[in-house]
Order: C-alpha cells, then structure tokens, then sequence
C-alpha cells in the first residue's frame, strides 16, 4: 500500500531561535498576537526587542478556547487598521496560535460573522484574503504550530468551528524553549499530557502512516522519560528543550492523521464541565488504549514499540503514569456518572475525531 506524508511547514528549533525572527519576516511587517500575561511574562518585549519597527502592533487579548463572542472585534479591528500588517507572529499556546489562524483568513466584507458562516457549513472555501503565520509556541504541547486547525467555541450555542484550509498552514513553527522556562506547573502538565495524547491517537489511528509512526512512537518515549522529571524541575531548560521536541514531533504526527477518540471524548468534557484540554484529552487514554489493543496487528506492533515491551498491562502502566502525575484518569473522578460516560464515549465515537479510531465497531459509529 502507498503511504503519504504531507507537512509543509518549516521547523526552526533550539534555544535562541527567536533570534532568527528578522530573517524569517525578511522585510515584512507583522502583528503580534498573544496572550494578555505575555506583557508581564516579558515576552513582548522580548519580541519588541529583536523586531523594532518590523513590528506594527501587539493583539495580547487572546483568551483560552478562543471563543466568537470575544474574537469579531479583534477580528474586524485587525483587518480594518492593520491592512499593510503581510504576517501574524503568534506566541503563545494553542488558544494564540488558533486565534491567529482565525485571524489570517480574510472575508470579502472584513466582518467576522462571514467567517463563521463559512465555517458554520463545513465546506472548504477560498479566502477572500490571506496573511503568513509564523508560530512560536510557549507551551510544548498543542501541535498548532505544525498543523493547519484551529478550534473556535461557541459557548453561547455550546458548538465548536473547526477552521482548516490548505491557507492555514503556519509558514514557520519557530521553537525556543527558552520561552518556555517561565510556564507554571499546570500549564507545563496540561500541554505536555496534550503532547502524549496527540501522539498515541495518531498511532491508534486508520489514518496512519510509517512516518506518523514513526514521529509519534519516538514522540511517546520521549515524554514518558521526560514529563516527570520537568515537573520536578521547571527551570532545566534541557529538559524544556526535549519536552519541546517531544510536541513537536507529535504535533508533525498527527498533523497527517489528525486526532481520535480521547480528543472526541475531550470536547464534550470541555464544553459541559469546563475541563483544561490538556487533561480531557488524556484522562481517557488508558480506556482508550484498552479499546485499541487487540484490534490490528500492525496498531499493536507499533503500540508495543511505543509503551514498552508487554501490551497487556500497558492500560495499567499509562493509567499510574498520568495518575502519578496528579491527574485522575476516570471519569467517576470528573462527577461524570457511569451512564453518562458511556453515552459520552458513544457519541465520541461518532464525532468527527472519533471516526479515526480504530478500535471502533461499524454499530459503535452509526449509533
Ligand atoms: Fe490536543
């Protein structure tokens, strides 16, 4: 059978990479959008420092889960006083990076509700307009930075928009792990569990491939080495860089075959309970892995390759190793009742993520 790996974005990784910044814009403008803690954290200025006058404006009102209700203005505003700005410096997490792909896709009437309604339908469509992304993550976690997705909630109608075009590839992931060094304990948990989530459900996939195998099965490894260690020591800018790495080739994973199960599961855990992606997307790994073994040979091999030498208890050992590290992995631990769990994996399974599961039975999906 052919396999296919497709992922167009340039890798610029290693501490210091910032620095690289005016000679990826070459020339170009670019508006920084990031997170409101940015300008306390020292990262503004940071970025103001190496760019000067290459940088037009600073958009650091980016909350978490980007939601409709806060982006319109930020949206209409960007398009309507920036339109010399040719690219988006996203720093921040996943919600800065998903933020800046909703704002690089331009309407013909510059109005954010004409996006929506693009979205709403869930066709492709050809953008009026478009600017260059460079992403640079400062968590090692969410993949953003080398895929072309982005998720926009809708509270108010608890619904989420999955914005993805051929156009909302970053041009650059620019990662420095230096960046990283100041994120707190939670959020250095969170999107590394994210990480180890992205990577085993492109291996427990029907979209996978040998180099998304590859890529997520090292991505694995390395952070079930590395995790415990960083959280005991935040400040070790080696272990920030390999936890970095981790993500990345994660993210370059499941860029090709998108997400699973656990991360279906994790949406409905978001919307209702209010739970930090990072932890409802892993919680359920161990049910999951359960689910997976068993089901194709080659899922196992790769699985094995993946969590060590005995498939038989890896549930067991995937279940005390996020356990270790503070995180409950069942959902009587969230105040989600037994039925209502499994009503929840029911229609997860249905999603559009939870599609590409493998372990799924033909009844499971059409229920
Ligand atoms: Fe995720």
């Amino acid at each position: 059978m052919t396999a296919n790996y497709f992922n167009p974005v340039q890798s610029v990784y290693g501490p210091g990479a910032l620095l690289s910044l005016p000679t990826l814009l070459a020339g170009r403008k670019a508006a920084l959008v990031t997170f409101p803690e940015a300008r306390q954290l020292g990262l503004v200025a940071r970025v103001e420092g190496v760019l000067g006058a290459q940088l037009a404006c600073v958009i650091d009102q980016v909350l978490p889960n980007p939601d409709v209700a806060e982006l319109a203005h930020t949206y209409e505003a960007f398009w309507r006083d920036h339109a010399d700005v040719e690219v988006i410096l996203a720093v921040g997490g996943g919600s800065a990076i998903d933020t800046a792909k909703a704002l690089m896709v331009g309407t013909a009437s510059g109005g954010f509700q004409e996006l929506i309604d693009l979205l709403a339908t869930g066709a492709a469509f050809a953008p009026h307009a478009t600017k260059t992304l460079i992403a640079v993550p400062t968590t090692a976690g969410t993949g953003s930075e080398v895929t072309p997705w982005a998720t926009i909630w809708d509270r108010g109608r608890q619904k989420k928009y999955s914005l993805h075009l051929p156009q909302t590839w970053p041009s650059v992931a620019l990662i420095d792990p230096e960046l990283m060094l100041s994120l707190p304990a939670s959020v250095t948990l969170q999107s590394g569990l994210d990480a180890l989530s992205h990577a085993l459900e492109s291996i427990w996939n029907v979209n996978a491939n040998p180099m998304s195998d590859t890529l997520a099965m090292s991505a694995v490894q390395d952070i079930l080495d590395v995790l415990p260690r960083l959280m005991r020591d935040l400040g070790n800018l080696d272990l920030r860089g390999r936890m970095a790495l981790a993500a990345l080739k994660a993210g370059m994973a499941f860029s090709n075959t998108k997400t699973a199960l656990a991360h279906s599961i994790s949406y409905e855990m978001t919307l209702r309970y209010g739970i930090p992606h990072g932890i409802a997307c892993s919680f359920p790994l161990p049910m999951v892995l359960e689910r997976a073994i068993g089901h194709r040979a080659d899922r196992d091999a790769v699985l094995t390759q993946a969590l060590g030498p005995s498939l038989a208890d890896a549930p067991a050992r995937l279940a005390r190793f996020i356990e270790n590290l503070g995180v409950k992995t069942r959902f009587s631990d969230y105040g989600v009742s037994d039925e209502e769990a499994e009503q929840m994996v029911l229609h997860a399974q249905g999603g559009a993520r939870g599609k590409n599961f493998i372990g799924n039975t033909a009844e499971e999906i059409l229920a």
